[in-house]
């Protein structure tokens, strides 16, 4: 990990100047580490930072990435750890880069917002990996990172030459994160796009409406989904090497990752072996339950029912909707608001019981009031009595949304080629480790750097490497006059 001599490593080199320093380490380095029951000893704890929280560096400082990703699931992965503070260095096919910087372009000429919205933090460099010059920069690469992290189809890794098996040789503590479409079984060699993930991870099946196909949702839960997951694995992972000292590999299956997101689906399946599923309104309808869980509408998938309902202007804004929440305790405030003080104590309707047969009439009857206020007069409204109510935010509201930029959730970014845009930041606020937004890098921009001043090459092996053509285009052949 960190190449930094500790500061503890530090002290103890130092010639002792100062005497009573001195004696603290003397006595800390005589008493016996004292074990605790997860094998770590107390010793080994740093001493205490005394700088002002958010000014003592970032989480992940010291950690180098070799970041092989591309699209989105992997670049999600990378980006976050670059948010944390790692140095990650995104290794892209010479010439061409990651597909996504040329996909749905909005300014010609420049980095798509594709790219530059999952690649913020990183340095970028070219490197054709089939290359044997090309090799002997990976190799020194491998040598130099903490994790290796890859969303190539499955097997281009080991096509290139990068099995377990040799990176693990070339440098044990390394670890190897990737994600694939599907973890192993039948499907394992196959390659996997978000909606793919979706329908396969049980996401398409219990989303929509009864009556209407599977839908895929606009939350991006089998690319960005399951790049958090991998995330996590690989901090896990770096936590456990402290302690082993080895690297190890790290999966997440696109179709794992949506079904952990559905883990909900799956036990409402388990629910239906002993009768129907009295929250979702099919029951209330009377409509029977089939042999797997049903697509719920708007349920609202917990205990407390809910519903989309209209808002002032629904006619003509596509938007003008709010998610209204039946939630038992606030029962008696929702019949005040809309209107219906005898439902407090009617037996037809006082009880979350008699409620569930009559829950779409029920929210019919709240509509005929929401509908008379917009969306955010609703949401005021409610909130005054603890009512929980969520207005549909579109995208452009949310891009406007003043307190999402306060705390850098929506942000925007400057761009050598594109001028400003705006970016979802990290979403994960930690007051120890503050992150700030930098811009995607050019195609290759960090190249010389990182042979430079990572790899510690020499000016005539730049040359050689360069000369080979292993960082480099091909070049395109000249027509035939
Ligand atoms: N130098 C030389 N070759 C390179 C290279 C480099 N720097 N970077 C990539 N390549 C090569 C690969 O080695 C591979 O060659 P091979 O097939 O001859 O072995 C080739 O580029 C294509 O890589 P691949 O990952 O297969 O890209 P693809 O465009 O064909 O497929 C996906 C894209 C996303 C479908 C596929 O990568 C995939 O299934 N990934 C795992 C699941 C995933 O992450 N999906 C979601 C993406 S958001």
């Amino acid at each position: 990990m960190a190449k930094k001599k500790s500061k503890k490593a530090k002290a103890k080199s130092k010639p002792a100047a100062k005497k009573p320093a001195r004696k603290v380490v003397k006595l800390a380095a005589k008493k016996p580490a004292v074990k605790k029951a997860n094998g770590n000893s107390k010793s080994a704890a740093p001493k205490m930072s005394n700088k002002p929280y958010g000014l003592d560096g970032k989480a992940l400082d010291g950690v180098r990435i070799l970041d092989f990703t591309h699209v989105q699931s992997g670049p999600t992965c990378t980006q976050l750890l670059a948010w944390f503070g790692a140095d990650v260095i995104k290794v892209e096919r010479p010439g061409v880069g990651d597909i996504t910087r040329g996909q749905l372009v909005d300014v010609k000429g420049a980095d798509s917002l594709y790219f530059t919205m999952l690649n913020h933090n990183k340095r970028s460099i070219t490197i054709d990996s089939k290359h044997p010059q090309g090799m002997r920069v990976l190799n020194e690469l491998i040598k130099k990172c903490d994790v290796l992290v890859e969303n190539f189809a499955p097997g281009a890794l080991d096509r290139m030459g990068l099995t377990w098996d040799y990176i693990n040789k070339l440098n044990p503590r390394m670890i190897v994160a990737s994600v694939k479409g599907f973890g192993p079984g039948p499907y394992e060699d196959c390659k996997v796009y978000e909606n793919v993930a979706q329908c396969a991870g049980g996401s398409a099946s219990t989303t929509g409406f009864r009556e209407g196909p599977p839908l895929v949702t606009g939350a991006q839960i089998g690319d960005s989904g399951t790049g958090l997951h991998l995330a996590l694995g690989i901090v896990s992972a770096l936590f456990q090497r402290n302690r082993t000292g080895r690297g190890q590999k790290v999966l997440c299956a696109m179709q794992d990752g949506v079904l952990n997101l559905c883990r909900v689906k799956l036990r409402d399946q388990q629910r239906l072996k002993v009768g129907p599923l009295a929250e979702y309104s099919q029951f209330g309808e009377g409509v029977a339950f089939g042999a797997a869980v049903p697509r719920a509408g708007n349920d609202s998938g917990g205990g407390q029912p809910g519903w989309i309902l209209k808002c002032k202007g629904w006619e003509t804004d596509p938007d003008a909707y709010i998610y209204f929440i039946t939630q038992a305790p606030v029962w008696q405030a929702i019949c005040d608001i809309i209107g219906e003080p005898t439902w407090k104590t009617d037996p037809e309707y006082a009880t979350p019981r008699a409620r569930l047969p009559k829950l779409k009439a029920i929210f019919r009857r709240i509509e005929d009031w929401t509908m008379t206020l917009t969306k955010f007069e609703v949401m005021t409204q409610c909130n005054e009595h603890d009512i929980p109510v969520g207005p549909i935010l579109s995208m452009k509201e949310i891009a406007e949304e003043p307190s999402l930029r306060a705390t850098g959730t929506v942000v925007e970014v400057d761009h050598p080629t594109r001028g400003k845009y705006l970016s979802v930041g990290n979403p994960i606020k930690m007051s120890d480790s503050v992150s700030e937004v930098t811009r995607s890098p050019l195609l290759g921009e960090h190249t010389d750097e990182i042979l430079t001043d990572v790899l510690g090459f020499k000016a005539n092996e730049i040359a050689e490497i360069k000369n080979s053509g292993a960082l480099s285009a091909p070049k395109k052949e000249e027509k035939a006059a």
